[in-house]
């Protein structure tokens, strides 16, 4: 398989976060019937693979990401026969299938961790990372256990209720003496991936999933699985932040490379290693891509452009960074506006307008585009009042659940377990957008209608075009050898300005095919006639044009 013709790179993946999605069962919580009963609404939008937050038997301290057997379905979400009916019926449809494995921590409810942390003798003490009292540390004479006399001053990664920064990253237990490591919450031992015995079972837990057809995986905070066996102080300069998104051992690397090959050993298709890296540099993110001598991640989030402001100067940044950094290490970029751990992009960038450009440019980018549930409505984060908060690291209003419906409870069998987003009550639901021609919805699935049907906004080059100030504008390309002909063309011009800006076109004419701006020309949001030299940019909009003039 030639690296263009490895499906993720053609792909548009999108995450569904299960709890939050649709309830079939009646207890407020979204399940897999859920999921499969709307699948044809994904479909109708037009991605192609579909990745799952956690649905494994968790105690749901982290929702999910606290896993009490990695092969299995929580009850809450149904069983393994319903997962292999969605398994089908989405292939059914030409949607894939993308698993979240998390395997840097177990559930502290894990068998597994049970018995490693019954006696300092268990046969699996050493699956799970345990240390002794430091007698050393800072005002360390205290008794065993005391916070003096912690292993070393990492961090953890939620600021709990009532404190202020963020809690160690290690717990005592009394009954065995010893502390054991949790880069998140104390609910979340971290697993020893040294231990031949760990990478041995986990990659079983892989080829639990591959046998049943799944697509691939998202990896959970890969990165963090390699553990230096020094465990040294973070310099003090950097000590108060969480260890989670620091922690880049070279180690890590190798581990990594050996999940891929477990994964890939699957039988066609060949299976997605997609992962989770928080790391504070891109190059970091690009070193997880591996080396052709030794691969690592098929795609590797790269969460530097999510935190970036909504500016043309910001954004041209990332851009440059994802071409000039990941693909000049080989790897191929991933673009997420959204997910379940940030607040939505429509929140952060203020306004539906701007939200509507966003998405024009993350499909119109070179990468890998990932959706979040939701964003095709243009959603916004819930407001949660005080006594309805759960989430341990302050993640709710993202994790509203969809509305699907105009009727009071939007679709849900039962009343939901986090409040509706905003709006839910005035249109903005599934069934509502879907019929209106100018909303959020049809933007989106008019944008992944484009980008499948062409080459260039796939997997085309690209090239920066002269534009305005506030304007970002680029060229993609694919086909079209030097004897010309056959080849793909598009313009994608955002402006990110309150101001109206201009891009500069290449040679020839233009049409706009999508605008951001549904009264741009007609009722279709296209632009009604030709465009050459330069295009002007209303405020927030943004376009794709193709060659030619409009022929339909
Ligand atoms: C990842 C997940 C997040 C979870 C954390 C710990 O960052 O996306 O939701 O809390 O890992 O598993």
């Amino acid at each position: 398989m030639t690296a263009d013709r490895a499906w993720w790179r053609r792909a548009v993946v999108y995450q569904i976060y299960p709890r939050s999605f649709c309830d079939r069962s009646g207890d407020g919580v979204g399940d897999l019937d859920g999921i499969r009963s709307r699948l044809d609404h994904l479909a109708t939008l037009g991605v192609d693979a579909l990745w799952l937050s956690p649905v494994f038997p968790s105690p749901m301290a982290d929702f999910g990401y606290d896993v009490a057997d990695y092969c299995g379905i929580d009850p809450l979400f149904g069983d393994l026969a319903g997962f292999d009916a969605l398994v089908q019926a989405a292939h059914q449809r030409g949607l894939r299938i993308i698993l979240d494995w998390v395997p840097n921590h177990t559930s502290d409810r894990h068998p597994w961790f049970a018995e490693s942390r019954s006696s300092r003798d268990s046969p699996r003490r050493d699956w799970y990372i345990w240390r002794d009292d430091r007698p050393d540390a800072a005002g360390g004479s205290g008794p065993p256990g005391s916070p003096g006399r912690r292993p070393n001053n990492w961090r953890s990664a939620f600021p709990g209720v009532g404190l202020s920064g963020f809690p160690p990253a290690w717990t005592y237990d009394q009954d065995s003496g010893q502390w054991y490591l949790h880069l998140f919450l104390v609910e979340q031992p971290d697993l020893n991936w040294s231990n031949p015995e760990v990478r041995a079972v986990m990659a079983a837990t892989l080829e639990f999933w591959l046998d049943r057809g799944v697509d691939g995986f998202r990896m959970d905070v890969i990165h963090d699985i390699g553990k230096d066996a020094a465990l040294a102080d973070l310099p003090t300069d950097v000590a108060g932040i969480p260890m989670c998104s620091l922690i880049d051992y070279p180690v890590t690397h190798e581990l990594v490379a050996g999940i891929r090959s477990v994964v890939k050993a699957a039988p066609p298709p060949e299976r997605v290693v997609i992962g989770e890296i928080v790391l504070p540099t891109v190059a970091q993110v690009a070193s997880y891509y591996g080396t052709p001598e030794r691969p690592e991640l098929d795609l590797a989030f790269n969460f530097h452009p999510l935190h970036a402001q909504w500016t043309a100067s910001a954004w041209r940044r990332q851009i440059d960074d994802a071409h000039g950094i990941i693909e000049a290490a080989g790897g191929w970029p991933t673009w997420v506006l959204s997910n379940h751990d940030n607040r939505r992009h429509r929140t952060r960038y203020g306004t539906e307008a701007r939200a509507r450009a966003a998405a024009v440019l993350l499909l119109g980018l070179r990468g890998t585009p990932f959706l979040y549930a939701g964003e095709e409505l243009g959603l916004a984060d819930a407001e949660i009042p005080p006594d309805r908060r759960l989430d341990p690291g302050g993640r709710d209003g993202c994790r509203a659940p969809i509305p699907w419906d105009p009727s009071d409870g939007h679709g849900w069998a039962g009343d939901p377990w986090l409040p509706w987003p905003p709006e839910a009550d005035r249109g903005r639901t599934v069934a509502e957008q879907a019929s209106d021609g100018a909303s959020t919805f049809n933007l989106y699935r008019r944008l992944l209608e484009l980008r499948r049907a062409s080459p260039a906004l796939q997997i085309g080059t690209f090239e920066w075009l002269g534009s305005s100030a506030g304007v970002l504008a680029f060229r993609r390309a694919a086909g079209g050898g030097p004897e010309g002909g056959g080849g793909d063309e598009r313009v994608v011009a955002v402006n990110f300005d309150g101001g109206s800006g201009w891009a500069e076109l290449p040679t020839g004419a233009w049409t706009v095919q999508v605008s951001s701006v549904a009264d741009r020309g007609g009722p279709d949001g296209c632009g009604a006639g030709t465009v050459r030299g330069r295009l002007e940019v209303a405020p927030d909009e943004a376009a794709v044009l193709a060659p030619g003039s409009r022929s339909h």
